[in-house]
């Protein structure tokens, strides 16, 4: 059975990649990355996205993701999947899986809960060379896989999945996939020379990556899990505000209790816009 493609929530963005591929998606939206479909230029824009990217780290990535970043192996062309899982798998048990673009809710939560991170195979064009809104094979390697070589990073990423399988039951995906926004997505680390993005759309994207951490135009608040449940967030613009967590132990820590009670508390509650500041907040300077 063929699988649907997806877009991003309501978005009336047309779908990106091959879903088709000749029957070669499985039902769990997993398929073989499709390496001969790179060209030689492919291999060229991942080169260079990488070498700016990783130029750009120092003083605004957090330690761990630094420290990680060697183990994605090569950086002159476009990995394949299995020779970044020969080190993932010793290091922390996770593996990436190649799929086709953005997958539904269940069949993404389910492969984080079995340790297994989607990795879209396609690349970006060089018209998107310093901007795209679609998650792209860079986007997925360089942003997300880093830190599921770090061990307490893993095993949130694997609790996030089993949490989501859980939220699906509870009609409450909305509220979590903004914590995964503003934390695996676009969190912020206070670390000891100062504040650090650990998020992969921060840290895949090189005008954001700066912004995030030196600009004064955004808010900074604690991570505080109702309030950043509440926040809706844009997925075609920096963001307005960042959640900061003080180390990936506290981000474990606060989304380990059950979330059944909050998400019912949430019912009642109004969103709040991106760019909203409540009466009370403190902002962290940096
Ligand atoms: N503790 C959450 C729950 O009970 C699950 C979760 C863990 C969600 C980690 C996000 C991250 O629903
Ligand atoms: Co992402």
């Amino acid at each position: 059975m063929a699988v649907e493609p997806v877009v991003y929530g309501a978005s009336e963005r047309p779908p990106r990649g091959d879903y088709a591929r000749g029957g070669q998606v499985h039902s769990d939206y997993t398929c073989p990355q499709n390496y001969a479909a790179y060209t030689a230029a492919d291999h060229d824009t991942y080169r260079r996205l990488y070498e700016r990217q990783a130029a750009l780290l120092p003083g605004l990535a957090c330690d761990e993701f630094i420290a990680a970043l060697p183990s994605l192996g090569v950086k002159d062309r476009i990995p394949r999947f299995e020779e970044i899982n020969e080190r993932l798998y010793k290091a922390t048990q996770w593996e990436i899986v190649a799929v086709p673009g953005l997958i539904p809710e269940v069949p993404f939560f389910t492969l984080l809960a079995n340790r297994k991170f989607p990795v879209t195979d396609w690349l970006r064009t060089p018209e998107e060379f310093d901007y795209i809104v679609e998650p792209d094979v860079f986007h997925d390697l360089f942003g997300h896989v880093p830190l599921l070589f770090n061990p307490v990073f893993a095993d949130h990423m694997q609790e996030y999945g089993k949490g989501g399988l859980k939220a699906h039951g509870l009609n409450a995906c909305e509220q979590l996939s903004r914590l995964y926004w503003y934390t695996i997505e676009f969190g912020l680390i206070q670390q000891k020379d100062g504040l650090r993005a650990y998020g992969a759309g921060i840290l895949s994207s090189s005008g954001e990556l700066q912004y995030s951490v030196t600009s004064l135009e955004p808010q900074r608040l604690a991570l505080d899990i109702e309030r950043v449940m509440r926040t809706r967030y844009k997925i075609d613009s920096y963001q307005q505000t960042y959640f900061v967590i003080n180390s990936f132990q506290e981000l474990f820590d606060k989304t380990a209790p059950d979330f059944t009670p909050i998400y019912q508390r949430l019912q009642g509650l109004p969103e709040i816009a991106a760019d909203v500041r409540l009466a009370g907040e403190v902002l962290i300077q940096r």
